[in-house]
C-alpha cells in the first residue's frame, strides 16, 4: 500500500465538526443527565434523520438497510469496491455523546471533506452509521454490525426480549419502526474491502502516555452472562439470620467475589456486576429472587477462559454457601479480536505522518463494531483520548483538538487505502 505522504492534504472543518458534535449530543437527553438513545426509539430515529440530512446535504448517496443501518456513499471512479468508515449511534442508558457518536461524526467529516475538496476517489468511500452496538434495549450484541456481515440468526429477532421486562421482541421493535425482520439477510454486504473505525479510548492509557492518537492492534475478548438467583421471601423482622435464603445478599456476595476474582488474575483482567435487581424489592421483605449481569474481559483467550471458569465456580460456591439456586440464563462470549496488520500499518503511518510522532499501538478495553466486522473484512481502529478516561457516563468528553487530529488521520488513511486499491 502507498505511503499516506503521497496523498494530497485535506483540511478538516473544525467549526463544523464541533457544532455537529453539540447538535447530535442534544438528541436523547435524559432528565437526570446523559443521553438515552436506544435502537428503534424516538431519539434514535431523530439522530438517524439528522445524520442522514448531513450526508444527503453533502451530495452523498444515502441508503438504509433492513435493520436501519445508514450509509452515505461517495462513488468511486474506477471501482465499486468500498472503503467504509463509521461507528454506532446508539448509547448506553444515560451515556455520553462521544461513545460511537464521535466515530459517526469523524466518518461524516472525513468523507464529506474528501468529497468537497477532492471529489471521487478510485474506490467508493462509505460512511456507516451503525444502528446498534450497546445492547441497551435488547441483549442483541452488535446488531448493526452483525447484520452487515450476515451473522444474525433466523430466530434471533423473534427471541430477543426487551431488557425493560416488557416482553417486546426486537422484531416487534423493528416493525414499529417500519422495518421487516424477515429482510435482515438482505443487509449482508460482500463489497467492502476495508473498514476503519475511529472511537474514543474509554480509558486513560493515551492520556497517561501524553499521546493524541492510539492505533488498536487487539480488541479485548468479552464474556457476558446473565444469572438468576432463586431464594425464599420471608419477613425481614421475623426471620433469624441463620434461617434465610436471601437472594439479594447472594447477589451482593457474587458481585464481591467477581471483583475479587478479576483482581486476583491481575491487570488487564476486568469483571463487573453492572446490574443487580431484587424481587420483590421491598424494605421489609427478604428478596426471593435476584437477577444479575456479569461482564468479564481479557485480551488473552486463555486468561478469558480462566475468568469465565472462575465465574462459574464462584456462582456454584455462593449457591451452596447461601442455600439458594443460581442459574445462568444467558451466556455470550466474544473472542479477543486482532485488527488487520496491513490496515493497522496504514493507520500507523498516517498518524505518524500527520503528527510527526508514532502513535501508541494498544489494546482496546471496550468492545466495538470493529470486532465483528474484522471477522469478515480487513479492519483497523483509531483511538483518540477520553478526558480522565471517562466513558459510559454523561461526563464522557474528548477535546475538539484531539477529535480533529483523529479525523485528519482518518482522512489520510482513507485516501491512502482508496488509492492503493485502484
Ligand atoms: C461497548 O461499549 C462495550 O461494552 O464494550
Ligand atoms: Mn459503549
Ligand atoms: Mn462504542
Amino acid at each position: 500500500m502507498p505511503s499516506p505522504r503521497s496523498t494530497p492534504t485535506v483540511t478538516v472543518n473544525r467549526a463544523r465538526l464541533e457544532a455537529r458534535i453539540e447538535e447530535l449530543g442534544r438528541i436523547g437527553v435524559h432528565p437526570e443527565g446523559g443521553l438515552d438513545r436506544g435502537v428503534y426509539d424516538d431519539s434514535w430515529t431523530e439522530a438517524m434523520e439528522l445524520v442522514a440530512g448531513w450526508l444527503s446535504g453533502a451530495g452523498l448517496k444515502v441508503r438504509r438497510d433492513a435493520v436501519g443501518n445508514l450509509f452515505g456513499r461517495l462513488e468511486g471512479y474506477a471501482s465499486d469496491r468500498v472503503i467504509m468508515t463509521g461507528s454506532h449511534i446508539d448509547t448506553v442508558p444515560q451515556g455520553g455523546a462521544y461513545d460511537g457518536g464521535l466515530g459517526v461524526q469523524a466518518a461524516v467529516e472525513a468523507v464529506v471533506s474528501i468529497a468537497e475538496q477532492l471529489g471521487p476517489q478510485p474506490t467508493a468511500l462509505e460512511v456507516f452509521v451503525c444502528a446498534e452496538e450497546e445492547g441497551s434495549r435488547w441483549p442483541c450484541d452488535f446488531w448493526g454490525a452483525r447484520a452487515l456481515v450476515g451473522s444474525i440468526g433466523a430466530d434471533e429477532p423473534h427471541e430477543l426480549l426487551a431488557l425493560d421486562g416488557s416482553e417486546i421482541t426486537i422484531a416487534d421493535g423493528m416493525r414499529r419502526h417500519g422495518l421487516d425482520p424477515e429482510l435482515i439477510p438482505t443487509a449482508a454486504r460482500d463489497d467492502i474491502d476495508v473498514f476503519v473505525e475511529l472511537h474514543i479510548e474509554q480509558g486513560r492509557v493515551l492520556e497517561d502516555a501524553g499521546q493524541q492518537i492510539g492505533i488498536v492492534h487487539t480488541i479485548n475478548g468479552k464474556v457476558h452472562l446473565e444469572a438468576v438467583i432463586e431464594g425464599r421471601s420471608d419477613h425481614a423482622g421475623g426471620t433469624p439470620m441463620g434461617l434465610r435464603h436471601d437472594a439479594l445478599a447472594a447477589g451482593a456476595d457474587i458481585a464481591l467475589r467477581v471483583e475479587a476474582l478479576a483482581k486476583r488474575l491481575g491487570d488487564p483482567a476486568v469483571a463487573t456486576v453492572g446490574s443487580l435487581v431484587p424481587r420483590p424489592g421491598a424494605i421489609n421483605v427478604i428478596a426471593h429472587r435476584c437477577e444479575l449481569t456479569i461482564d468479564a474481559r481479557h485480551p488473552d483467550p486463555v486468561q478469558l477462559t480462566a475468568l469465565q471458569d472462575g465465574i462459574h465456580s464462584l456462582l456454584a460456591e455462593v449457591a451452596q454457601d447461601r442455600s439458594v439456586e443460581v442459574s445462568v440464563v444467558r451466556e455470550a462470549r466474544h473472542e479477543p479480536q486482532p485488527m488487520d496488520a496491513q490496515v493497522t500499518s496504514v493507520l500507523t503511518e498516517a498518524a505518524a505522518a500527520r503528527n510527526g510522532r508514532p502513535p501508541l499501538l494498544m489494546v482496546s478495553g471496550a468492545g466495538h463494531d470493529s470486532q465483528i466486522i474484522s471477522q469478515h473484512v480487513p479492519t483497523g481502529m483509531i483511538f483518540v483520548p477520553s478526558v480522565d478516561g471517562l466513558s459510559h457516563t454523561p461526563h464522557e468528553y474528548t477535546r475538539i483538538e484531539d477529535s480533529v487530529a483523529g479525523v485528519e488521520v482518518l482522512v489520510d488513511a482513507l485516501l491512502s487505502l482508496a488509492r492503493g486499491r485502484q
